[in-house]
């Protein structure tokens, strides 16, 4: 493991206690009725608990990290997220999902997360995933390892797609009869274990990096849904991607993520 740099520490630590810190308030805020939100369309929803989540942590960097960028989901246009990651400002940046799954959020199902990626002149440095639910939380940082709740963590041994349970994840809008996603899930369920939609993007790439999960992939995805999946699965010992077999970069369109030895095959059937 490569000797960290003690500002780089110091970023995981305070993203470890601000998500924390933030999850009780989410926690508490769930106890409540929630004003609901479409943002595009019915199927794209906020709560005032995502901008509460979000304005807590931009408050809190600012606070600690005056000189540092941030970009995150609410603040920030779709088109932004983009074109800032083409083109990354120089320096620190913290990529803020302040909640990941909110329609499971919406529906009092458990498995949401806070999903903070840091990055330096636009390369991943670390990243944390916090499910305040149920407590685990996953981090790394480069050259590092990754870890839930302390314990290291690695990607899973399976080196075949029938021993593979895979996941995706997909726009409601999107489900329409001629749609890829829904010809890919077919060709990936006749051939792996299974494949789950479980709805959080950020705990998705935190189960293969854990070895519950063998592989995920997913179209359409913004930097605040991976920037911190991305290193944490890179550290477990994953393979992150585009469709085309590329490394994965923040302002990439389509991710296919793996535990690496099923990557070819998995790629191979999403062409
Ligand atoms: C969503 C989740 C979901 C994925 C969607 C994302 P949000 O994020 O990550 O799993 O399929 O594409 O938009 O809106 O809950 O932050
Ligand atoms: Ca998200
Ligand atoms: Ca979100």
């Amino acid at each position: 493991m490569k000797e960290q740099p003690a500002n780089e520490m110091a970023m995981l630590n305070s993203a470890i206690s601000y998500v924390q810190e933030v999850g009780k308030l989410i926690v508490d805020r769930m106890k409540m009725p929630l004003r609901i939100n479409e943002k595009i369309n019915h199927s794209d929803l906020v709560t005032e608990v995502d901008l509460y989540s979000e304005s807590f942590l931009r408050e809190r960097i600012k606070r600690d990290y005056p000189d540092h960028w941030i970009l995150s989901e609410e603040a920030n246009t779709d088109t932004d997220a983009y074109s800032i990651m083409k083109q990354p400002p120089e320096g620190y940046g913290w990529i803020i999902d302040p909640i990941d799954g909110t329609t499971n959020f919406i529906h009092g199902i458990p498995h949401f997360a806070i999903s903070i990626g840091m990055v330096n002149n636009g390369i991943p440095i670390c990243g944390v995933v916090y499910n305040p639910m149920t407590e685990d939380l996953y981090f790394a940082q480069s050259e590092g390892g990754a870890f839930l709740n302390s314990q290291p963590i690695q990607v899973g041994p399976a080196k075949e797609m029938s021993e593979a349970l895979l996941a995706t994840g997909f726009q409601a809008t999107d489900w329409k009869p001629d749609s890829v996603v829904l010809e890919q899930i077919g060709k990936i369920a006749g051939i792996a274990r299974n494949v789950r939609i479980i709805g959080s993007a950020s705990l998705d790439l935190c189960l293969v990096a854990s070895g519950q999960l063998t592989g995920f992939w997913h179209d359409g995805l913004y930097p605040w849904d991976v920037a911190a999946g991305l290193i944490i699965i890179q550290e477990a010992g994953g393979k992150v991607t585009n469709r085309e077999g590329k490394p994965f970069c923040l302002s990439d369109n389509t991710l296919v993520a793996s535990n690496s030895f099923i990557h070819p095959a998995l790629l191979s059937i999403l062409k």
